[in-house]
């Protein structure tokens, strides 16, 4: 990557549309407007609340995320989105029954004043669900096209300088790449014939990166995961990252078993199951749906843990992942993770890990930390996978031909590294032999 000479400034208004209003978004908007007027704090949200160490340890330098580079402030943000329920901001927030009506009340006319765009939607890719807010008529193509209107539209409507687009939609059915998206110009003949292969969340993301906007994937779809999406990405200067959000579960196993393997612990069997009653689980319920998020998941530790180079500790794990939609729990959903590890000699032990969480809680400041970083590597100049945001994902995109990093800390490290680069910084090694000398 390059250091980019001047970063253009954050100046004027960030408009930061969302492909669906369920949990995450009306969670991540409601929480926006709330910080701004005083009523909670952006908690989770390195953009907000992180500080970055520069120079050495002597120096005492560690400024805000927010004053070393230049991010949008929250009050120039502006917020819209689709989706196929016509519910408004405030209805969709009370729907998802994550944030207390109390607060919600506080805020009310500004959610209210967030109205879906009809949604570009088709039940084979989600079978769980359907609407009445959908467009209809034309092709593939007609439709991206209805997209560029609305983003389009949307930015004059609100006088807006800058757009980040982020799909909070429901997770599609399992697709692998085809033909449909070996280049641009196959994708665009694709659009036109309907090609199946090109589920809604490509076509979010084809009008996105044809606008030349910033696109983010907060499910597991492969969305623009593809070589097509990926080449307009580098065409446009469109910043590019996902695929899922890595809140519960998987951040939790992102945290544990880096530490296992650090310490050359051998783990046998690592068997995670989660009870969650909101319209994702829902959507999950359907076996196709989940199978996409059961590989998202399930990659994590094959990574991490490297039972290529330690088969003998690691080689024959067994990993079982499992989601059971159930209603009573809403959004708080309660995860279990049952590991079997083995330590010297081959001594067995066992760790459980009992995790009571608010989904979307842990979500929203991830979307808006990628929403203002992905705004930021805009303005640097930075088109394409944006690898520095891993930190952020279960499944990070990734150049091809390499592995995609899971780590959390080398994530963390990568991620204010990358800060550092682009101001003209001393990136930090952690080497220090210099304190010694
Ligand atoms: N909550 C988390 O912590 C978390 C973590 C990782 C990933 N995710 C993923 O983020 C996504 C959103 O999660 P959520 O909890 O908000 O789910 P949700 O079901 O509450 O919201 C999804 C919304 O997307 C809408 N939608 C579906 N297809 C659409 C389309 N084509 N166009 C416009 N709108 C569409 C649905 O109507 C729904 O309102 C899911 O795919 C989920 O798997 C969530």
């Amino acid at each position: 990557m390059k250091k980019s000479s001047k970063i253009a400034d954050a100046t004027g208004k960030l408009g930061i549309l969302l492909v669906g209003m369920g949990a995450v978004s009306t969670t991540t908007i409601a929480g926006v407007l709330a910080v701004r007027r005083g009523l909670g704090r952006p908690i989770g949200s390195l953009t907000q609340m992180g500080t970055v160490r520069l120079g050495k340890r002597t120096e005492g330098r560690s400024p805000q995320i927010k004053d070393f580079v230049p991010l949008a402030a929250l009050d120039d943000v502006v917020f819209g989105g689709w989706d196929i329920f016509e519910d408004n901001c405030y209805e969709a927030a009370k729907t998802a029954g994550v944030l207390d009506g109390e607060l919600l009340e506080q805020i009310r006319p500004e959610l209210e004043a967030i109205t879906p765009m009809s949604a570009v939607f088709d039940r084979r890719y989600v079978k769980r669900l359907d609407g009445p807010n959908v467009k209809t008529g034309g092709s593939k193509r007609v439709l991206a096209e209805a997209l560029r209107d609305d983003i389009r539209r949307f930015k004059e409507q609100h006088q807006l300088d800058r757009l980040v687009l982020i799909w909070c939609g429901s997770t599609e059915i399992y697709l692998t790449e085809s033909e449909a998206h070996a280049s641009i110009e196959a994708f665009e003949r694709g659009l036109e014939a309907n090609d199946p292969g090109i589920p809604s969340s490509m076509i979010y993301a084809y009008a996105a990166l044809k606008e030349g906007i910033p696109y983010a994937n907060a499910a597991p779809n492969l969305s623009a995961d593809v070589p097509a999406l990926l080449q307009l990405a580098q065409q446009t200067g469109s910043p590019v990252a996902g695929k899922d959000l890595k809140t519960g579960q998987t951040w939790m196993k992102t945290l544990v078993a880096p530490g296992i393997k650090a310490r050359l612990l051998g783990v046998e069997g690592w068997y995670s199951t989660n009870i969650l009653g909101n319209r994702d689980g829902e959507v999950l319920d359907d076996p196709e749906s989940f199978k996409t998020k059961e590989e998202s998941k399930k990659s994590v530790l094959d990574y991490i843990l490297q039972p290529n180079l330690y088969p003998e500790l690691y080689g024959k794990l067994c990993h079982v992942v499992r989601i059971n939609y159930y209603p009573p729990r809403g959004d708080n959903k309660e995860g279990w993770d049952n590991i079997d590890i083995f330590g010297w000699l081959g001594y067995p032990m066992q760790l459980k890990i009992n995790f009571l969480c608010r989904d979307s809680i842990l979500a929203a400041p991830i979307v808006l930390d990628v929403a203002l970083f992905l705004d930021l590597a805009k303005r640097a100049g930075m088109g394409g996978i944006q690898e520095w945001l891993s930190f952020y994902f279960k499944s990070p995109m990734h150049a091809p031909g390499l592995y995609p990093e899971h780590d959390l800390f080398i994530q963390l490290m990568k991620l204010k590294n990358t800060l550092r680069h682009l101001q003209g910084e001393e990136l930090i090694t952690h080497l220090g032999l210099e304190y010694y000398d």
